[in-house]
């Protein structure tokens, strides 16, 4: 799923970068090399970034993917 539509950077790739220790929104722009533009995404970002693990889906949900792949980093 698409987190920021002005830069086309998705769920997948936030999670990427915080498993490389992105912490900050300002760090992820950078990490994807990219600015914000409209500016839209930056809280979800940031809330992203501060906290991935409250963003988890629910067990059994149809979108838990995001974590699986933060339980696969060890
Ligand atoms: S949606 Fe990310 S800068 Fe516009």
């Amino acid at each position: 799923m698409y987190v920021c539509i002005c830069n086309a950077f998705t769920e997948k790739q936030v999670c990427t970068a915080i498993r490389k220790g992105i912490s900050t929104p300002s760090g992820l722009f950078r990490h994807l090399g990219c600015v914000p533009q409209c500016g839209k995404c930056v809280p979800t970002v940031r809330h992203m970034v501060k906290d991935p693990e409250s963003l988890l889906s629910p067990p059994g949900h149809h979108d838990n993917i995001y974590h699986v792949e933060l339980q696969a980093t060890g």
